[in-house]
């Protein structure tokens, strides 16, 4: 293995302070940067984590010679530009979901990273959350048989979220739903039918032109004959936060569970007599497949950084996903390969919830996903 260390820089420390200690003690991770146009923010994060290097600008990181990667946590309205100006500095790229919301937003950045060849990996939590690494595995261990139908739903209210999020089209931050069926498929979606449901208030209607509070589409998968349903509320819905996904196949079914703290996601197997059997399961928690200096942080838990003074409570959110983001994007970069959620991967991912509000705007009409294979190299 490499002895080779990597530089990184994390933008935007709001959501993105939860992986500035994950950075910190990853073993392949020279030293970490922290950026935010937020002087407060960035003393009070800097602070916390004993962050030396600190940066008001993205600029100042990408002329500096002091990094290799950037890992963006900023704005969904900023990713394709910072992705972009990234790329083209020549630093590896991280980027939280979604990738953009345009499919020529995309296009540059499949562009970007063609140009450049440094990696570019969306760091989505849902294909790395304890649920769906466990249900990968059920389905590589052929335990599920063959797939015949996959849900995605993703359900969360943005009432007084920041601004760019007000009236935002629900299936523009589709990807939480969308990658893990497509994931499990291990296909790309190429033709969409949605509509949109429900009725918006008249101020939330002015940002994006948006009417929907919720959006449901039907996708169809590449090369299978599956289809697969994904539902997306941001607004005036009363439901509990929840991303998630089910899976039917023809040996064995999962569904997440309703009540997200108070119950285990369920299994239902199906039994020599054609009837099927149905029970909660507690889902591991996969701390093995990471190195030991990160592997808490799939928890979460009171930590003590570098300083006797300090404990605070850190890590654990979305299903533990965290460190196995940061850990594949280090090191997808160490070991010269292409990350797991490659350029390619990311676009097709996001275009299909792109192209899912593109069909409700036209009242379900059906819209080809662009296929990004023959614009990416990685
Ligand atoms: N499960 C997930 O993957 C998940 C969860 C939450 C948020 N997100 C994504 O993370 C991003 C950030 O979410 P948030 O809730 O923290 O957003 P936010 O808008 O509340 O915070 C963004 C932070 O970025 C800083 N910032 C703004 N412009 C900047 C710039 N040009 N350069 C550097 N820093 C800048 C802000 O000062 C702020 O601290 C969003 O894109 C969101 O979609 C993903």
């Amino acid at each position: 293995m490499s002895k080779r260390k990597i530089r990184v820089a994390l933008a935007g420390l709001r959501f993105g302070a939860a992986f500035i200690p994950i950075y910190i003690h990853h073993p392949d991770v020279e030293h970490l940067g922290i950026v935010d146009t937020d002087p407060d923010m960035l003393r009070e994060q800097g602070d916390k984590f004993l962050v030396e290097r600190r940066h008001g600008y993205l600029d100042e990181v990408l002329g500096s010679g002091d990094y290799d990667a950037v890992h963006l946590v900023t704005p969904i309205p900023i990713h394709a530009e910072q992705t972009v100006a990234v790329l083209e500095a020549g630093l590896h790229c991280a980027c939280t979901v979604p990738m953009a919301t345009g499919i020529d937003d995309l296009r540059a950045i499949l562009a970007a990273q063609r140009a450049s060849s440094k990696n570019y990996m969306m760091m989505e939590t849902a294909v790395y959350t304890r649920r769906f690494l466990y249900v990968q595995e059920l389905l590589e261990r052929g335990e599920l048989g063959r797939i015949q139908f996959l849900r995605g739903a993703h359900y969360q209210d943005m009432e007084n979220w920041p601004p760019y999020w007000m009236g935002l089209p629900p299936m523009h931050y589709a990807t939480h739903a969308v990658s893990p069926i497509l994931a499990l498929a291990n296909t790309r979606a190429t033709e969409v039918h949605c509509y949109g449901s429900g009725r918006m208030r008249e101020e939330l209607r002015e940002q994006y032109g948006n009417p929907f509070p919720v959006e449901t589409a039907i996708f169809r998968l590449e090369g299978t004959d599956v289809c697969a349903e994904v539902t997306r509320s941001l607004f005036h819905t009363a439901r509990d936060y929840t991303e998630s996904f089910n899976v039917y196949g023809e040996k064995a079914t999962f569904e997440w569970q309703q009540l997200e703290k108070e119950e285990d996601p369920v299994v239902f197997r199906a039994t020599n007599d054609c009837s099927t059997t149905g029970r909660r399961v507690p889902v591991p928690d996969r701390q093995d497949l990471l190195p030991p200096e990160i592997a808490r942080f799939t928890q979460r838990g009171v930590y003590d950084e570098s300083s006797p003074h300090l404990s605070f409570l850190q890590g654990g959110g979305h299903g533990g996903s965290h460190p196995h983001l940061v850990h594949e994007f280090v090191r997808s970069i160490i070991e010269a390969r292409p990350p797991a959620i490659d350029a390619v991967t990311a676009a097709n991912w996001t275009a299909a919830g792109v192209c899912a509000h593109e069909s409700a705007m036209t009242g379900g009409e059906a819209v080809i996903i662009p296929d990004f294979r023959a614009e990416g190299t990685s």
